[in-house]
Parts: C-alpha cells; structure tokens; sequence
C-alpha cells in the first residue's frame, strides 16, 4: 500500500510517498524559514500565499521522485488540523481536490500525531540517504512530543488507543526557544541557533527555574522564558521597563551562549525529569521522542543517559515538519479506518490530538 502525505500546516510545505508504514520512497520538503526569518517569526499570511505557490509541484515532486504516477498511488493522507488555518486550508483543499478528481481515497490526518510516526520509518528508497532506525518501535510507547505548538507525554497502547499522560499549561517547549532567541538575539528558528550558540557556552552559569507543577507530568515554559528576560536584564544592568529590543546589542558573544546553554540545560532537563518519571511509572516497551525539538542532540543526549532503554531516534531530516509523517500514519489509517469524503473534510486549527484518538468516536 503507498500512501501520499500532504503537510501544510505551519511554514514547510511537504509531500513525500510512504509503503505500507514503514518504507520511505520520496520525501520533498520546501521550507519558508527565509521568508519569515526576516520578521523573527511564522508571518500566517504570507505562510498561506507561500503554500499556494508552492504546493502543486512539491507534490508533483514527490510523485516524480517515487518513480510512481497517480494510479500507483492508494491513498491520500493529509494535515487537517492543528495548524494555522490558512496554511492548513491549502494542503486539505489540494488533497481534496486531488482526491476527488482521481478517486482516491483520503485521510484526514491530526499533525501532532503523525509526528510520532515518523519514528516508524525504518526503511527507505534508493536515492534517500537518511540514518534511519532499523526496528519500529513496539507498544506500550511513551511518546515525548515536542514541537513549537506542543509538549506532551503520551503513552500509545496501539495505534490510535493513546493516553495523554500531561501537557504544557502555556508554551510549548519550542516556542520557549524561539521566544528565548529572541530575547538574547539569535536568529529564527530560534531551537537550531540556540542548540549551536549553547555548544560553546557554560550550562550552569545563570541559575534558571523548573516550573513546578500540579499535574506530575504537566509542563509550564512560560515562567522559564520570563526568567531569562530578567536574568539579562540583571546582566546588562538595566531595568524592566528597557525595551526588550535592545538587550541584544548589550551582549557580548560569550553571554549569549551561556543564556543559549543555560536555558537549553533547564529546558531539556524538566522534559526528561517527567519522561523519566512516567517510564517508571508506567514500564512502556519503548520510548520515542517527535517534533522540531527532538531533533536536538542535547535531548537526545540526556534521555539516553536517564532512561534504562535503548532509544531509536528519527534523523533529524524527519523531526521538523514533514509529508513522510503524514503519509507514514495515513498507511495505518487506510490498513484500519474508513475514508472521509474529499467533498466535507473542513480544516480543525485548534483540534486536541486526544479527540483523534481512534478508541473515542471516529
Ligand atoms: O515540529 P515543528 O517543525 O513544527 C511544529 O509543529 O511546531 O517544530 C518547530 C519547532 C520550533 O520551535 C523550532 O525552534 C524547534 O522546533 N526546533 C528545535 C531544534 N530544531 C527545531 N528546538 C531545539 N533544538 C533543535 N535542534
Ligand atoms: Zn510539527
């Protein structure tokens, strides 16, 4: 069975091709970061008018580099939600339309959830050079989802039968990199320019705060963010009504990277403080970790050393948004569960992944 996935939904636009769940046969991903880098963030106008353009042949490309035409092809999956709403239309209205012109069917896919697939990508085309993992991850899996909309522990029992163990009660993890690379004046996306400036800086120079929390796997980046601002405040010595603008030109190189590391140290820290604790309290089979910021070694690094598993990581290609994802969880979707019509399928920007879950009502 192969599957297209279509991914639209932030600022990359994505299709790839993926065979019955686990082998990779095209994956084309055209991303934005230089048109919104100059704004220091996701612009969802310029976004949407971005996918527009570029959306018919990133999926023709995908096609072409599978060596497959539309007849080949059993089935369309595509980010319905969550998302920015005129990103997400583009992708589902290209998917719809395709679908329903070439009578194919299609698959609604919740974004956050597919990111978790990714680490089901195991094998892959001639022509793709990615380190892949060799064996799929088994269940029960706790999932470590970590993008820049979300943070969450989810532990699967199958697919589609997951429990949503905790989540952040304000920012995701990634927007605390982006807003913090901000604040320190490190270029957007704010996660990669924060990983390198922190690789020469001193993680245990500026003491920063770990949220405590009510729920014992809940998360609260907030609060951390606010407590770097006030620590180059004090720093450059200046007060809370300077305009935060300006506190980048106060640092010198040498400071910038020891707020990069420090912030970077507590961050990873809290997040595998609480996947630590939900491994020993729930024994899953395996762990895997998704979104933008599992691609940073820094976690990668710590989760290994805390935890008594060993863990497949995704390359870091299949982190940060992407088709295969999609296409990889649609293949589970076609294996199991009806299709929907390309005619009704509306877009869901602020969809929670637990009402996705295939055990609740479809
Ligand atoms: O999953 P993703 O590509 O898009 C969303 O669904 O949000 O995640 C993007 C987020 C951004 O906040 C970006 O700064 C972060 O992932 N990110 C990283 C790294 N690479 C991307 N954060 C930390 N370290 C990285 N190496
Ligand atoms: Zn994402």
């Amino acid at each position: 069975m192969r599957i297209l996935g279509i991914e639209s939904s932030c600022d990359e636009t994505a299709a790839a091709v993926v065979e019955d769940g686990h082998r990779l046969l095209s994956n084309v991903v055209r991303t934005q970061i230089d048109i919104h880098k100059v704004y220091g963030g996701v612009v969802p106008e310029v976004a949407a008018r971005s996918h527009i353009e570029v959306i018919n042949p990133v999926i023709n490309q995908a096609l072409e580099d599978a060596h497959l035409t539309w007849a080949d092809i059993d089935g369309i999956a595509v980010t319905y939600a969550p998302g920015l709403s005129g990103s997400l239309l583009v992708g589902t209205l290209a998917a719809r339309t395709l679908a329903a012109q070439k009578h194919i069917p299609l698959y609604p896919i919740h974004h956050v959830e597919a990111h978790v697939y990714a680490n089901f990508i195991t094998d892959q085309a001639n022509g793709i050079d990615l380190t892949l993992p060799t064996t799929q991850p088994t269940f029960p899996m706790l999932a470590l989802i970590v993008s820049g909309g979300h943070s969450q522990l989810v532990l699967f029992r199958d697919h589609g039968d997951y429990e949503l163990l905790g989540q952040t009660q304000d920012d995701a993890v990634g927007e605390a990199f982006d807003k913090v690379a901000k604040i320190i004046g490190l270029p957007y996306p704010g996660g990669p320019s924060i990983a390198e400036a922190a690789k020469s800086g001193d993680p245990k120079k500026y003491q920063l705060p770990k949220a405590k929390m009510q729920g014992a796997y809940d998360f609260s980046f907030s609060g951390l963010k606010t407590a770097v601002l006030r620590a180059v405040q004090r720093e450059v010595g200046v007060d809370t009504t300077f305009p935060s603008f300006e506190l980048p030109g106060l640092l010198n190189d040498a400071q910038r990277a020891d707020f990069a590391a420090s912030f970077q140290n507590t961050a990873i820290e809290t997040l595998v403080d609480k996947a630590e604790k939900a491994f020993h309290d729930r024994s899953p089979a395996s762990v895997v970790i998704a979104g933008g910021v599992a691609a940073n070694q820094e976690l990668r690094r710590q989760l290994q050393e805390r935890l008594p598993i060993d863990i497949n990581y995704a390359p870091m290609q299949l982190c940060t948004d992407n088709g295969a994802m999609i296409a990889t969880l649609g293949c589970f979707y076609a294996a199991r569960k009806e299709a929907t019509s390309p005619f009704s399928l509306e877009i869901q920007p602020s969809l929670s992944m637990t009402k996705t879950a295939w055990n609740q009502a479809a």
